[in-house]
C-alpha cells in the first residue's frame, strides 16, 4: 500500500480543494493512504509534523467547489523557502524539511503550486531524493511556463469578469468610467481574458507598451460615455508611482474624463470553482495519480494541446524567462508571459479595444 501526501503552497485560488478531493478519492480507489501536510511547508516545521489522514469523508464531494485550501497555504511569517533565503538559514529550513518527509515515510508528495513554488521545488530538489515529487500547477496569474491553464486561473477570469460588469451599470448610470486594477503580478492574462470578457474599451498589461495619450484620445473616440478600463497591476507608468489603477484614473481626470478607481483584490482569488477549473483540477488530479503509479518524479502535469501530460521540473525552469526576486536576489522563479502571439490579443485589437502599441 502506497502512502502520499499532498501540500499547497503559494497564494490560494478557486480549484485547490478540487484537486485535493480528487487525488483522496483516487488515491482511495487504488488503496493508497494520504495525508494532507497543513499549511504548506509550516506543517513540516514542527515536531512531530502536521499532517492529516485524509479520506472522502472529510472533504465532501459538495464542497468541492469552495475556495481556499482546506490544508490552508502557510501563515506568512513562519519560516518557508523564501523567509529562510531571506534570513540566511535555506540550510538549516532544507534540513528540517528532509527529516519530516523521512518521518512521514511518503512514497509521493503531491505539491499544488505557483510558478514560485515549484522553481524552489526544483532548486532546492534534494530535499524529495527520497520520495517521488509530482507537482501541479496553480494561479491565478497563469504565469507558467510549459502548461496552457493552471487551476485558479478559470475562475479568477470568471469573478474579475462578474465584478467588471456589476461596475458597467453603476458607470452608465453615472456617465463614467472605471479603472479596474486586475492582479497577476507581472503578468497580464487575468486582465487580457477578463476585459475581453467584460467588454473593456482598454486593457493595459505590462507585456505591451502604451501611450497614455493614445489611451485618452481612444475613451474620448468611444460611442459611450462610461465604461470598464482593465489595467494590470504590473503595469509601469514613467515618471509616475503609486497604484497603476490610480497613476492612470489621474491621467484620466486631468484630461476631463470622468472616472473612478476600483481595486477587486483578493475577490479574485476566492468564488465557487468553476467547471473548467473543476475538469481541469480532476485532469491534473488524475495525471498526478498515475505519474506516481508509472515512478516519475520532478514532474509537474501539463496541458498541452488539449492533452493532459506530465512534463519534468527541468523542462518547466528551461522553458520560461528566469526572474529574480526584486528583493531576494537568491530567488528565482520561472515565469511565462502574455504571448506576443496570443490569438486573444488580435481579437481585443479587432474588436476595437485599446490594447497598447503593438499592434
Ligand atoms: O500570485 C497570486 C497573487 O494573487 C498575485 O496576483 C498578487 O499580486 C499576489 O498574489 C497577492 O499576494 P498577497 O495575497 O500576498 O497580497
Amino acid at each position: 500500500m502506497k502512502k502520499i501526501g499532498i501540500m499547497t503552497t503559494g497564494g490560494d485560488c478557486s480549484g485547490l480543494n478540487t484537486a485535493i478531493q480528487r487525488i483522496v478519492r483516487g488515491a482511495n480507489l487504488r488503496k493508497w493512504a494520504v495525508y494532507g501536510i497543513l499549511d504548506g511547508t509550516d506543517g513540516l516545521c514542527v515536531t512531530p509534523p502536521a499532517v492529516i489522514k485524509l479520506n472522502d469523508m472529510m472533504l465532501p464531494i459538495e464542497n468541492v467547489r469552495l475556495a481556499g485550501s482546506f490544508l490552508h497555504n502557510g501563515h506568512a511569517n513562519a519560516l518557508n523557502f523564501e523567509t529562510a533565503i531571506e534570513r540566511g538559514k535555506i540550510a538549516a529550513f532544507n534540513k528540517q524539511l528532509r527529516k519530516s518527509l523521512a518521518e512521514l515515510k511518503l512514497d509521493a508528495l503531491i505539491l499544488i503550486g505557483g510558478n514560485g513554488s515549484l522553481s524552489l521545488a526544483w532548486a532546492n530538489r534534494d530535499i524529495y531524493r527520497d520520495l517521488q515529487l509530482i507537482c501541479i500547477p496553480k494561479t491565478i496569474d497563469m504565469d507558467i511556463p510549459l502548461t496552457d491553464r493552471t487551476i485558479g486561473f478559470d475562475t479568477a477570469v470568471q469573478q474579475l469578469t462578474s465584478y467588471c460588469d456589476q461596475l458597467m451599470l453603476t458607470a452608465r448610470s453615472h456617465h463614467r468610467w472605471f479603472v479596474v486594477q486586475a492582479m497577476g503580478r507581472d503578468c497580464g492574462n487575468l486582465a487580457l481574458y477578463s476585459g475581453v470578457a467584460s467588454g473593456a474599451a482598454a486593457i493595459l498589461i505590462p507585456e505591451i507598451k502604451f501611450d497614455v495619450n493614445r489611451l485618452v484620445e481612444h475613451i474620448k473616440n468611444q460611442t459611450t460615455d462610461y465604461g470598464i478600463i482593465v489595467v494590470s497591476e504590473g503595469i509601469t507608468l514613467r515618471g509616475h508611482s503609486g497604484k497603476p489603477a490610480d497613476m492612470i484614473s489621474r491621467k484620466l481626470t486631468a484630461a476631463g474624463i470622468q472616472n473612478r478607481t476600483a481595486f477587486p483584490e483578493h475577490i479574485q482569488r476566492a468564488g465557487d470553482t468553476t467547471a473548467a477549473d473543476r475538469l481541469l483540477a480532476t485532469r491534473f488530479a488524475d495525471c498526478a495519480l498515475h505519474a506516481i503509479e508509472n515512478g516519475e518524479t520532478n514532474v509537474m502535469t501539463a496541458l498541452i494541446n488539449d492533452e493532459c501530460r506530465t512534463v519534468s521540473l527541468a523542462d518547466f525552469i528551461a522553458s520560461g524567462e528566469i526572474v529574480h526576486d526584486p528583493k531576494i536576489s537568491d530567488l528565482m522563479t520561472s515565469n511565462a508571459y502574455v504571448s506576443p502571439d496570443n490569438p486573444l490579443l488580435d481579437v481585443a485589437h479587432d474588436m476595437g479595444i485599446y490594447i497598447g502599441e503593438q499592434k
